[in-house]
């Protein structure tokens, strides 16, 4: 112990003996015993107040799992648009009364498009689109082929007709009260697949049909389709059996129906994508579609 708290030492214990005796003199003949120190911990008395320091090392707090992250499933069975969020349009949805003449004034501006100067050169004509202007469902095809491009109308030639089945036999639906469009209004020479900048001119056209119609429901039919509305380079087999979202609309993706054309093993596949479509606007769904 060096001198000076040595010292230090004396001085306390001297006012101590002090502080003891004129409790004596006051009366006082017992001192209650001091507190008990819990035995984790020990007092050490600086020249302040004294602190409790701990004897052994504090373990940190056990480490508790967090509860598991709460994923919500993506919806496989009855989505109502409420499920995916609010609209995602940017304007509210036009009366159905001013419906149709909004789309006959879109009709005349797509007819005179000529963005794709090669594709306005060889068309006949563009192919708008047809259906109910107040349509729950609508279809999106890919581009008119040649039955289209001449008479002026989606779906009319040997795709056509099996999309037409898909619909009435299948879903007990008419032409007449669903909607169907392409994604390009013009014929692509040769039936070839649209080009992306020909996908870029034109998709503007098909939002825009899709915001005056408002569907409650998307059938996305083939990969040009899904992958023009929901931004997608995934397959057709990865996007097909389940629920996507186009601005707060929900959707599905299925085999385009030239595809099942060529392969008609695959149109059980298209039945079960259209059999979950059905339970979700609450149709009726037969165990097979009508022959
Ligand atoms: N294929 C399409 O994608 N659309 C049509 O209108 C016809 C065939």
């Amino acid at each position: 112990m060096s001198l000076e708290a040595s010292d230090e030492h004396a001085l306390l214990l001297r006012m101590v003996q002090q502080h003891l005796d004129s409790l004596r003199r006051a009366g006082v003949d017992r001192i209650p015993a001091p507190p008990v120190i819990p035995p984790r911990t020990r007092a050490i008395h600086l020249r302040s107040a004294p602190v409790e320091v701990p004897n052994e090392p504090v373990l940190p707090p056990p480490i508790v799992a967090p509860p598991p992250a709460v994923v919500p499933p993506i919806p496989t069975a009855t989505p109502a648009s409420s499920l995916f969020g609010s609209s995602g349009f940017d304007t509210p949805a036009p009366p159905p009364s001013e419906r149709p003449a909004l789309l006959a004034e879109l009709r005349a501006e797509v007819a005179q498009c000529t963005r794709c100067p090669h594709l306005a050169a060889t068309r006949t004509q563009t192919v708008f689109g047809t259906g109910s202007p107040t349509a729950r469902l609508f279809f999106v095809g890919e581009a008119p082929g040649g039955d289209e491009d001449r008479l002026g109308e989606p779906f009319v030639g040997r795709a056509g007709a099996l999309l037409t089945d898909m619909i009435t036999k299948g879903m007990g639906l008419t032409r007449e009260e669903v909607y169907i469009a392409n994604v390009l209004k013009s014929r692509p020479p040769e039936n070839r697949t649209p080009l992306p900048d020909e996908v870029g001119h034109c998709l503007p056209f098909l939002e825009r049909q899709i915001a005056i119609i408002r569907p409650q429901y998307l059938c996305l039919l083939g990969r040009t389709a899904a992958s023009a509305l929901l931004d997608t380079a995934l397959s057709l087999a990865r996007l097909r059996g389940r629920w996507h979202n186009y601005r707060g609309i929900p959707a599905i993706v299925t085999y385009h129906p030239s595809y099942l054309l060529r392969y008609p093993e695959e149109k059980k596949k298209a039945w079960e994508d259209l059999q979950m479509l059905m339970q979700a606007m609450g149709l009726k769904v037969p165990k097979r579609p009508k022959a």
